[in-house]
Formats: structure tokens, C-alpha cells, sequence
């Protein structure tokens, strides 16, 4: 029987009673969407799986994402299957990357509030992402629930974002930690893409901040006005009293709901190895009408 209790006064559920490694009936699927629509984060402790069994278990969920379209990583240059997004400090024969090494520097961006994929046409549903070797000292990851900062705001704020829409890069996180010389050709494939700057939750009904580091402009907007009020929200939608921070044991699996969290890496010792594996759901629709433009 699945249980859950809260790690937190205001999201993030801690799953008991749940083996991921083997096929989930329709019912135990069931529960865990409901149980993600209301706590945002779930925790399964404990969960040995294989790369197999944790593509299993992600696809009851929907179509997985598949990476490597930033052309950071070269071909060969690969560790896992391509839908998975490999979160690690490896290269493919296991070994730590160099702490100078390019792709280690481009994955520091994990470091800034995001939430995954806000810089694809049709963002992220969920994220599952597994701790295979995790670090000892620092290495957690922290999540803010952004329902919590939509219901923070004064009305005033909630009228004016109501229908704003943010243009969100790979392109502008990255230079934020001076990670600037993208080729041309990188930088196609991190073309600016628009999302609506609230979202309403299709299940729970309640409204959130999209946020995330990506942001780089408001439409409508100077571009300082734009990245100095996106400061402001993200500064009170990271408050400490909405942030969970996940300290990591072996094969826990967080799932969490990029539609209304963010979530950010935190550092630890650069010589130390972190296995992580995250496999990511695609979301269901663009998040504004004409998210095509
Ligand atoms: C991710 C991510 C943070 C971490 O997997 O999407 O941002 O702590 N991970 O590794
Ligand atoms: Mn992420």
C-alpha cells in the first residue's frame, strides 16, 4: 500500500510502500499523479533501478524528452540512452570531467533556479531523477514551489504578470555565469522560445510563476526593467520558508512537476563523484495559444 507523508509545511511528499523496479498497476499510477498534483515533489527512497526500469516506470507517464539537441555534448561523448539527461560529472568511461572541461562549466547552469526545459516550445511535465553515486558533502538539490510564490504576490503583481509572456534561453542562463562562447550553431539550437509567465495547473487548478533562470526578456519590455523585476519575483519565490532542499541517499528517485516548481543543484567538491540520471516527461501543450511565433 502506497503511503505519503510531507517533508514540508507546503509540497514535497515522501512515498512509502512503492517498488519502482517493477511494473506499476494502473491504480498505483493513478495515485502517484494525484499524489504529484497536490505535493509537487515526490521522494522514493530506496529505489535500486536499472536504467531500463527507470525508462519503464517514466514512460507510464508520457512521451520521454530526449537530449542532446544543444550539440554541447558530441556524439560519442554520450554515457546513457538518449532520453535520459545525464545530471552526472562523468564522461562515457566513468571518469570526472576536469574541473576546467566544457561541458562540466555548460551543466554548472543546473546551479541557477530553473525549471527544465522552460527553453523548449512545450516545457516539461515531470522529472524523475535518480542518485546512483551521490556526493557526501553538498551535492543537494533545493525546490521552491512556485504556487506558494503566485499566492505571495499582492494583487497588484498578480494583475500586472496575469498576461505576461517571457522569452526563456539556454543562451541567457549560461552567460548569467559568464559561459558566453556558444558557437553559432550552438546558439541555434537555444533560440529564445516564449512562455506565459503564469500557468494554471491542469489538475489542482492553482496558478504559479513559470520562472526560471532562462528568462531573458518580457515582451513588451526594455530589456533591464524585464531581468530586474524577474530578480524580484525569483527573490520571493526562493524565501527560504518555500524551499525544500533533498539531501541525497543512494537510489532515491525524486519526481517532481517542472509546470509548478523549480528546482537548482548545490555544490560540492569538483573531484567527487555524482551519478545522477534524470529522465524527463514532455509536457502536453505549449503554454500560450501562440506559442508558435
Ligand atoms: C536536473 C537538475 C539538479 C541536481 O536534473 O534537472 O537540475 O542537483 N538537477 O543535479
Ligand atoms: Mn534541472
Amino acid at each position: 500500500m502506497m503511503q505519503v507523508g510531507l517533508l514540508h509545511p507546503l509540497f514535497v511528499g515522501e512515498v512509502s510502500g512503492a517498488d519502482l523496479t517493477r511494473p506499476q498497476t494502473d491504480a498505483e499510477i493513478a495515485a502517484i499523479e494525484a499524489a504529484i498534483a497536490e505535493h509537487a515533489v515526490l521522494v522514493f527512497r530506496d529505489q535500486r533501478l536499472t536504467d531500463e526500469q527507470q525508462l519503464a516506470f517514466s514512460e507510464r507517464f508520457g512521451s520521454l524528452e530526449h537530449t542532446g539537441g544543444t550539440g554541447i555534448s558530441k556524439p560519442g561523448e554520450q554515457r546513457l540512452h538518449p532520453a535520459f539527461a545525464d545530471v552526472s560529472n562523468l564522461d562515457v568511461n566513468g571518469t570526472v570531467l576536469a574541473r576546467d572541461n566544457r561541458r562540466r562549466l555548460y551543466s554548472l547552469g543546473n546551479m541557477l533556479w530553473h525549471s527544465d526545459s522552460s527553453f523548449k516550445p512545450v516545457p516539461a511535465k515531470y522529472s524523475l531523477l535518480s542518485g546512483r553515486v551521490v556526493v557526501d558533502k553538498g551535492g543537494e538539490t533545493e525546490f521552491a514551489d512556485m504556487r506558494a510564490a503566485y499566492n505571495a504576490l499582492d494583487n497588484a503583481t498578480k494583475a500586472e504578470i496575469a498576461d505576461l509572456i517571457c522569452e526563456h534561453s539556454l543562451i541567457y542562463s549560461r552567460e548569467t555565469l559568464g559561459f558566453g562562447d556558444l558557437t553559432e550553431a550552438e546558439r541555434a539550437t537555444m533560440r529564445p522560445v516564449r512562455q506565459m509567465l503564469v500557468r494554471t495547473h491542469p489538475v489542482s487548478g492553482r496558478k504559479s510563476v513559470f520562472l526560471a533562470s532562462h528568462i531573458g526578456r518580457i515582451v513588451g519590455w526594455p530589456v533591464p526593467e524585464a531581468r530586474a523585476f524577474i530578480r524580484d519575483l525569483t527573490e520571493v519565490a526562493t524565501q527560504p520558508e518555500f524551499v525544500y532542499r533533498h539531501v541525497w541517499q543512494p537510489f532515491d528517485l525524486v519526481m517532481w512537476d517542472n509546470r509548478c516548481t523549480m528546482h537548482r543543484a548545490r555544490r560540492f567538491p569538483p573531484n567527487a563523484v555524482r551519478d545522477m540520471r534524470r529522465t524527463t516527461v514532455a509536457g502536453d501543450a505549449p503554454t500560450m495559444a501562440a506559442a508558435a511565433a
